[in-house]
């Protein structure tokens, strides 16, 4: 027989000789899964309660595993852990370390369990914690932004669409346009939260046990509402990270919206928004910049989390049931999508909360582009009973006149206005006017101050 003393502690019965260096690489995870060591010390420990609980080992060895995991874990909290890469993984080097510390109970650990399900509840037990990190985050940024919006509730800011100025808005009811969106990437992050909260510890390999185990104890245990009902389902399932992913992205474009927004309002064409010092950088060259570098960073940060979603779901769109190894490259992408994403929520936040918006400016730049057009065409409905329709082209013929002149629609004469409709009255004039615009849309939902400001109370009520 072959001298096999490099095999692997694990399953050296059957292997014999260690792996080659190149294989070695590719095959370990430790150097990215040692993240998950809090989770799979919490698995263990409830695995070997309720295998003793089940009289599957006796009480002494779970109590001795037990508080030998505890002391693995707060090695692994202190830095003092030597991770190993022959190991492979996080769930191999706890385990042989745990030997190391108890001796002869930690082998009888793994019984009615494999890595496949230990995995699946560990990286499961990690995305829910960050569901409710998300949720966190985002309600932080939801209350900057709508602390925002109570500051300047009725401040006059054009709204625009593709781009161009459309009708006059008020920046508290922008402001919450993007509470609203918040809101729909936390209901995103509490549904998949609590659709993931089942627990496939108990599958094992993939068809479960013949012990006699409780696995509704352990999902207990660990928080979770039940046992997955299925164990080919259980060990081979990445929907869990593959939702996270999917709000993680949406939730990103969210905040890439907004982030782009920032750096256009904070430009000097502009001039909306003034970012805190705390919150811009200057420019080496340049003594006059003051650039917009963490709104540009959350704006880029949808490239890695939207990648992460297209990588993960590309690794499991051909895989059969049930575990295949190609599901151990889910873990990097959720992490770094997740660490991004929380970063991303914590400096919008920050920058949110801090910005000034310029209400001279906002209000200056609400009334061009003849912003109140479409005040004009309704008062001709109103007041003159004019169909909609020719409403339209009379108010195109006036913008067209005012252009011509090079001011604005409320800069014309009364006499320029009676030359295209001579029904137009002085009245006409009351709604011109920028604040007059906004008042008026007080349709639910609308961006006049009242609205906007029923709207502020009720996520107040509802964020505290
Ligand atoms: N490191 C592995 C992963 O992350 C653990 C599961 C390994 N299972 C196996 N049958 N090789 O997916």
């Amino acid at each position: 027989m072959s001298d096999n003393s490099n095999a692997n502690a694990m399953w050296g019965g059957r292997f014999g000789a260690g792996p080659d260096a190149i294989m070695e690489a590719i095959n370990a995870s430790i150097g990215f899964d040692k993240r998950l060591a809090e989770q799979d010390i919490a698995g263990s420990r409830a695995h070997a309660a309720m295998l003793a609980a089940q009289d599957i080992i006796t009480e002494k060895d779970a109590e001795a595993i037990r508080e030998g995991l505890l002391t693995v874990l707060s090695e692994i909290e202190a830095g003092n852990f030597a991770f190993s890469t022959a190991l492979e993984d996080i769930h191999m080097n706890v385990e042989a370390r745990l030997k190391e510390i108890i001796g002869e109970p930690a082998g009888r650990l793994h019984t009615a369990r494999s890595r496949n399900d230990q995995v699946a509840t560990d990286f499961r037990l990690w995305v829910r914690d960050q569901c409710d990190a998300a949720i966190s985050g985002i309600t932080a940024l939801m209350k900057a932004l709508l602390g925002q919006a109570e500051a300047g509730a009725d401040w006059v800011m054009p709204g625009f669409t593709h781009l161009q100025v459309a009708q006059p808005v008020t920046w508290g009811h922008h402001m919450l346009a993007y509470v609203e969106m918040l809101s729909r990437d936390r209901g995103r992050f509490e549904d998949a939260r609590a659709r993931m909260n089942e627990c496939p510890l108990g599958a094992a390999a993939l068809a479960g046990t013949s012990f006699p185990i409780n696995r509704e104890m352990t999902a207990e245990a660990l928080g979770f509402d039940r046992p997955m009902a299925n164990s080919l389902d259980a060990v081979s399932d990445r929907d869990f990270a593959l939702e996270f992913l999917a709000a993680s992205s949406i939730c990103a474009m969210h905040l890439s919206r907004l982030a782009e927004e920032l750096v256009i309002w904070s430009s000097a064409q502009f001039r909306f928004v003034k970012m805190s010092d705390r919150w811009s950088t200057g420019s080496s060259i340049m003594p006059q910049k003051r650039n917009p570098d963490a709104a540009e960073l959350i704006r880029a940060k949808i490239g890695r989390i939207f990648g992460a979603n297209v990588a993960l779901m590309t690794v499991m769109k051909g895989l059969p049931l049930a575990y295949s190894k190609d599901m151990q490259e889910d873990k990097e992408q959720v992490f770094d999508a997740a660490d991004n994403l929380m970063l991303a929520l914590a400096a919008m936040a920050g920058m949110a909360g801090d910005m000034s918006p310029q209400r001279a400016a906002m209000a200056a730049s609400a009334g061009t582009g003849f912003s109140t057009a479409t005040d004009l065409a309704d008062w001709l409905v109103r007041e003159l009973g004019l169909p909609f329709r020719e409403a339209h082209h009379v108010t195109g013929s006036l913008v067209s006149m005012a252009e011509g002149k090079g001011c604005d629609l409320p800069d014309l004469s009364l006499e320029d206005m009676r030359s295209v409709h001579e029904g137009i009255t002085e009245a006409v004039f009351g709604v011109l006017g920028v604040d007059n615009s906004v008042a008026s849309r007080i349709s639910y939902g609308g961006t006049s101050p009242e609205r906007v400001r029923e709207q502020i109370a009720r996520w107040k009520a509802a964020l505290t």
